[in-house]
């Protein structure tokens, strides 16, 4: 054989294990860059459920990481964004009584105040046979004052700061003129009704606030519809927690 002939073969053989090689290469490099983007996929798919537990853990004040709250908070709710967008609804004492736990499908109502809201995520305190039924199906804004569930399951708040005021007793009472006397039943009043006003509004906010309950609408009463009614008498335990004014000379 030829010695030039030898160099070509050579070169040939050469030629194609370079080729062979680069090939290796190209394979390897696509292998790489396939490994990568796995690993990319794998990296994003991590942090996204780690950002998910993160979420939920917060968003359920750390009651889950995986979405499995009891409480769901309100804006994640569709009801509540529906109720949002249609606007308040308007039920008349009658209306509301049927939203009070025996109609299957109705949600449970209350009112405080003559505000209507939905507190059916309580259903262990305000369903049928729960501690706190009493109070859905109507308002009975002056039990939330009183704490009396059972004479007092009305919106009538006539006479209720009464349980705030002292019992007349005429010995003691006569340690004042009748002028200072005046004076201090003025005040005696007034303080009683800042107290009655801050118990209501205590409810008021409580479910204005609650991410469990939404506020939905109001009541609509006629006009005068208290004085229809008999004047409300202060329940006994509140009749009974009255005290008497504390004589002006142990003051
Ligand atoms: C003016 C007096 C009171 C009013 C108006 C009142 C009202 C309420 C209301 C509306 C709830 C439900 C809260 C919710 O929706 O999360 C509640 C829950 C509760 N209240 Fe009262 N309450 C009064 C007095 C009391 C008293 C004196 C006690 C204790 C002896 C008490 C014990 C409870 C308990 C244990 C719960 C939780 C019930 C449950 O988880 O099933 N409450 N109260």
């Amino acid at each position: 054989m030829a010695d030039s002939e030898l160099r070509q073969r050579k070169a040939k053989a050469d030629d194609s294990k370079d080729k062979e090689s680069k090939k290796l290469r190209t394979r390897t490099q696509e292998d790489d860059d396939a490994g990568s983007f796995r690993l990319d996929v794998l990296r994003v798919l991590t942090f996204l459920f780690l950002a998910s537990c993160g979420l939920s853990y917060v968003i359920s004040s750390g009651e889950s990481f995986f979405w499995g709250m009891k409480n769901k908070p309100n804006y994640m709710k569709p009801d509540w964004w529906k109720a949002k967008f249609s606007g308040p609804i308007y039920l008349t004492p009658d209306e509301l009584s049927k939203y009070n736990g025996y109609e299957k499908g109705k949600p449970l109502y209350l009112a405080v105040n003559g505000t209507i809201f939905d507190v059916s995520n309580g259903l262990n305190m305000y369903g049928v046979g729960g501690s706190y039924h009493f109070f859905v199906g109507r308002d009975a804004s002056r039990a939330f004052v009183s704490g009396c569930f059972k004479e007092d399951l009305t919106a009538d708040m006539r006479g209720i700061e009464e349980m705030y005021l002292p019992i007349d007793d005429p010995e003691i009472d006569s340690m004042w003129t009748a002028a200072e006397m005046e004076e201090m039943r003025k005040k005696e009043m007034e303080e009683a009704e800042k107290r009655v006003y801050e118990g209501l509004k205590h409810w008021v906010d409580f479910f204005t606030n609650s991410p469990k309950y939404q506020k939905v609408g109001y009541l609509v009463r006629e006009e005068g519809w208290q004085e229809k009614l008999p004047m409300p008498e202060l329940c006994k335990a509140n009749q009974d927690k009255r005290k008497r004014r504390i004589p002006r000379d142990q003051q």
